[in-house]
């Protein structure tokens, strides 16, 4: 009569050992089937294009302290400018962005076509964009404005359909147990801090739990900063492994762990927590086997708002910008850098404008497309491909031979195959000899920026014969 009653303990234990939670429990790596990681990175490969904001009480130095124009990127003016903590928080206190509205943020957004909208809330500085129980170094309690700012774009993502990412740094100039003790040299490489396990436990992890327990689904964790002596791979895998016993489903950036290789942002060889590389302020020559990343670039020089920046990318460049990054097989994540009153910058928005409508035409051959099937034309341009198509999008009308593209044959390429101008449906003259295919561009293309030439072709059609 004993044997019965047991059985179920015996499942559930089962169960128990064989899940994924064993790994949390131990704290071990996290560990999931191929099937079960392409399942989750669906939706990030699918959408190529997302916001970056950054964003905080470095907004509000816009790039000048005490009437001197600081060198450097915005966000990082505490350490440029060597500016002591207790004196910073005096930033925090003019900190008011009056202005926010997070629906015009992520109409913006939207408008552009980015699907994801990835926010700094918590920089190296520290500050907390949310209402923080942790810290009192937060919106709530450091700044007049007193509203949880994430909250309400996290709700604006919500309402509009967008997926909404966190940044987090693992970097904390304003920590004691981290490193606020290096003044003024927070961003040493070398120094230590005894009490760095504190700032882990009572800072860091607590707060992650907030942000992943409080604001609903989040689709991606954006750490940075990890270059900091005292946070060690062990860690890495640790938090990794903590984040996703709060959000199974999450998308976890490789900064998380130590394995990055510089601005370069790919994982050197080894066993390194993280989903994805991040190529900083660069795009990889080529598309990376197995290997997925988005590259993370400013519109102008900097990623926190500064007042006297002006080294405004073009839309063209921005365009094929995104062009490039995703006949590589990556995506595209851009900054914003509102001002302290909580304005997107009008420069921003423009380009962001001009990038939506090239999207709204031609977004067949961007979302859910996958990395180009050859190398880099000899004409300028790229390709994009999906299970049915091929994409050249091209930059510029080839001089030579006169107005014709040449495409090595793709497979699926058959007689019933065409190729169509995407932006006005306009169908080219096409022909094939000896492994290449040669389609005839009008004089003038429809955008002189990017022009999409979507080339059917017919592989589904083929295999259930
Ligand atoms: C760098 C900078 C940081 C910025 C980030 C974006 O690591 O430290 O200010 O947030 O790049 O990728």
């Amino acid at each position: 009569m004993k044997y019965p009653s047991r059985i179920p303990v015996l499942i559930i234990m089962l169960a128990f050992f064989s899940s994924p939670l064993l790994a949390f429990a131990e704290g071990l790596t996290w560990k999931e089937s191929p099937e079960e990681r392409t399942q989750r990175m669906a939706w990030f490969k699918e959408a190529r294009f997302g916001m970056f904001i950054h964003w905080g009480v470095y907004s509000e130095l816009a790039g000048t302290y005490k009437g001197a124009q600081i060198p450097g990127i915005g966000e990082w003016i505490m350490q440029s400018a060597a500016i002591p903590v207790e004196e910073y928080e005096g930033y925090a206190e003019l900190f008011n962005p009056k202005f926010f509205d997070a629906d015009e943020w992520v109409r913006i957004a939207k408008n552009a076509g980015m699907k994801y909208i990835v926010i700094t809330a918590k920089h190296h500085d520290g500050f907390a964009l949310w209402d923080s129980k942790v810290s009192d170094w937060d919106i709530m309690n450091a700044s007049p404005y007193g509203r949880d700012l994430l909250k309400e774009l996290a709700e604006a993502c919500r309402r509009h359909e967008i997926r909404l990412g966190i940044y987090y740094s693992i970097m904390d100039w304003h920590h004691p147990d981290a490193q606020a003790a290096f003044y003024p040299s927070y961003n040493s490489r070398t120094l230590s801090n005894p009490n760095f396990r504190r700032y882990i436990d009572s800072k860091m992890k607590p707060q992650l739990r907030e942000l992943l327990t409080e604001y609903g689904d989040i689709g991606i964790l954006w750490f940075d900063g990890e270059w900091v002596a005292d946070y060690t791979t062990e860690m890495g895998k640790e938090i990794d492994a903590y984040i996703r016993s709060l959000q199974p489903e999450i998308i976890v950036n490789n900064r998380v762990d130590k394995g990055r290789q510089g601005m370069a942002g790919i994982n050197r060889e080894g066993e390194f927590a993280g989903d994805y590389g991040t190529p900083e302020q660069e795009i990889p020559d080529t598309g990376l086997e197995g290997v997925d990343w988005e590259s993370c670039m400013t519109m102008n020089d900097s990623w926190g708002w500064k007042s006297n920046d002006t080294n405004w990318k073009s839309s063209e460049e921005l365009i094929r910008n995104l062009v490039d990054i995703v006949s590589k097989g990556g995506n595209y994540l851009l900054n914003v850098g509102p001002t302290p009153e909580g304005y997107i910058p009008r420069p921003s928005i423009e380009r962001l404008q001009v990038i939506g409508e090239w999207l709204k035409v031609n977004g067949e051959a961007i979302y859910g497309t996958q990395a180009s099937p050859f190398k880099q034309p000899d004409w300028n341009g790229r390709y994009t491909a999906t299970e049915d198509a091929l994409y050249a999008i091209v930059f510029e009308r080839p001089v030579w031979p006169d107005g014709w593209l040449n495409i090595p044959q793709p497979d699926g390429f058959s007689s019933q195959s065409k190729a169509i101008l995407l932006a006005t449906g306009e169908e080219l003259k096409m022909t094939s000899n000896q492994g290449t295919v040669y389609i005839n561009v009008p004089d003038v293309l429809p955008d002189p920026t990017a022009s999409v030439i979507k080339i059917t072709l017919y592989l589904g059609h083929y295999c259930h014969s």
